[in-house]
């Protein structure tokens, strides 16, 4: 009986892996130009950094992280990292980062888990590539990752996002807006979803971010936070916004934004797609004043962001697909010892970065040269009894289908010399 993977789990599989690496390797190289470190942390946490920091009314911790009992600590949980921020603080804490550089810029990529209902673009298994800057609560570093990831965007070819961007205020404002919106929201308690009515007193913002009809109908005219921003936060929010415009990087003003986690303070951000469905968010993030020294660090402020990758992938469709690897050189043999001969040869060419590719079975020169054709190898070198007596090989160029004599010894010198055999 066959074995199949989980709903939810998705093999990336050779013609997508291509584009998964273009990705890679495009944020790698976005991330060395603004002086990013790669970090690298666990997928296993203690259950309770996840819902120290994400909040414990959080869809995330309330049903969705993936937890199982820690064997060798009774009575704890551990679970399976349903996102990077919180790993990240709880390392740079942990290894004191702090101690050695004021200001951290890490970056991430990486599986994460989360137990949602499986749709397009939403995974259980999905992949992020996630930055944090740690140490620096001006404004400028809030533009300059937004700047990054438009950078990114750009240098992929992914066009027609949309910036969405909010304040979500401070410990010091944001409490006299909660109140404002608890009230609010209790004139209306009877008719919200249940779940909503459960979560409204712990944590009435969460209603916002509620995508029941009824609650978003209701919701329509709720106060907006952005009259309750306290003077640092508003000017604060205010230079993101003038640095945006001053790079062109137009935006969205949502002050309905929340976002699905509780350690967000001040700005937070959407990067959406209109091509996505209902899973439409590409890239989101914020500000996190008070996560490090909720996690036991000293007063540091912090913010970041994470993309899916899959979404990235999905958006990028067959623009994002770099050529699969093709080897330069095929061997094709007649005869065992054209076979050892050419055995030794491989090793030696590959050893000197060529991609080179040979059978080991009995096939015949036909069945070789189809298996040449498939790989879409450049050049087909053949060797058999003859070719080895006369120390003269075959070599074929597989596009323009000239095929000419080769010397065989210093062959590499030979096929350095063969007019576009180094690609
Ligand atoms: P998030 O909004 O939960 O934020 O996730 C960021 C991105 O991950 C989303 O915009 C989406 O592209 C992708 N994503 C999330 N869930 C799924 C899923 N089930 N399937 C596929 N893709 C998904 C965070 O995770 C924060 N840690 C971001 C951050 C970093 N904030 C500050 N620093």
């Amino acid at each position: 009986m066959k074995v199949t993977a989980i709903k939810g789990f998705a093999d990336i599989l050779p013609g997508e892996t291509e584009t998964w690496q273009f990705v890679e390797d495009k944020a790698r190289a976005v991330f060395e130009l603004y002086n990013f470190s790669e970090i690298r942390i666990p997928i296993v946490e203690k259950m309770e950094l996840f819902s120290r920091s994400l909040g414990e009314t959080t869809d995330i911790v309330e049903k969705e992280m993936y937890t199982f009992a820690d064997q060798d600590a009774k009575g704890s949980l551990l679970a399976l990292r349903p996102e990077g921020t919180a790993g990240v603080v709880r390392a740079y804490v942990e290894a004191e980062l702090y101690q050695t550089e004021a200001v951290r810029k890490l970056f991430y990529l990486g599986p994460m888990f989360r137990r949602e209902r499986p749709q397009k673009g939403r995974l259980r298994q999905f992949y992020q590539i996630g930055a944090e800057v740690l140490g620096r609560g001006d404004p400028f570093v809030d533009a300059e990752i937004l700047l990054l990831l438009r950078d990114f965007f750009e240098i992929v070819g992914l066009d027609g996002l949309t910036l969405e961007l909010n304040s979500l205020g401070c410990v010091q404002c944001r409490p006299r807006y909660r109140e404002e919106l608890l009230v609010f929201l209790q004139e209306r308690e009877k008719k919200l979803c249940a779940n909503c009515q459960r979560r409204m007193s712990r944590n009435p913002l969460r209603v916002l971010d509620c995508k029941e009809e009824t609650c978003l109908r209701l919701t329509t005219d709720a106060p907006s936070i952005h009259k309750f921003l306290c003077k640092d936060c508003e000017t604060h929010f205010g230079t993101v916004q003038e640095l945006l415009h001053g790079t062109r990087l137009d935006f969205k003003l949502n002050p309905r934004m929340v976002r699905g986690l509780d350690y967000y303070c001040r700005t937070a951000f959407e990067w959406t797609s209109s091509r996505l469905g209902s899973q439409n968010a590409v890239a989101a993030g914020g500000r996190y004043d008070g996560l490090v020294e909720d996690l036991g660090g000293p007063s540091t402020p912090g913010v970041g962001f994470a993309m899916g990758i899959e979404r990235l992938v999905l958006l990028l469709g067959s623009k994002g697909a770099r050529e699969a690897g093709r080897p330069s050189l095929y061997l094709v043999w007649v005869g065992a010892p054209a076979r050892a001969w050419l055995f030794s040869l491989v090793h030696q060419l590959r050893r000197r970065g060529f991609s080179v590719e040979m059978e080991g079975e009995a096939k015949s020169l036909k069945s070789q040269m189809r298996r040449a054709d498939k790989l879409r190898a450049r050049f087909v070198l053949i060797v058999g009894d003859e070719e080895l007596k006369s120390g003269k090989g075959i070599l074929r160029n597989m596009n323009s289908k000239e095929q000419f004599e080769i010397s065989l010894d210093r062959i590499e010198e030979e096929l350095n010399k063969v007019k576009g055999f180094k690609g």
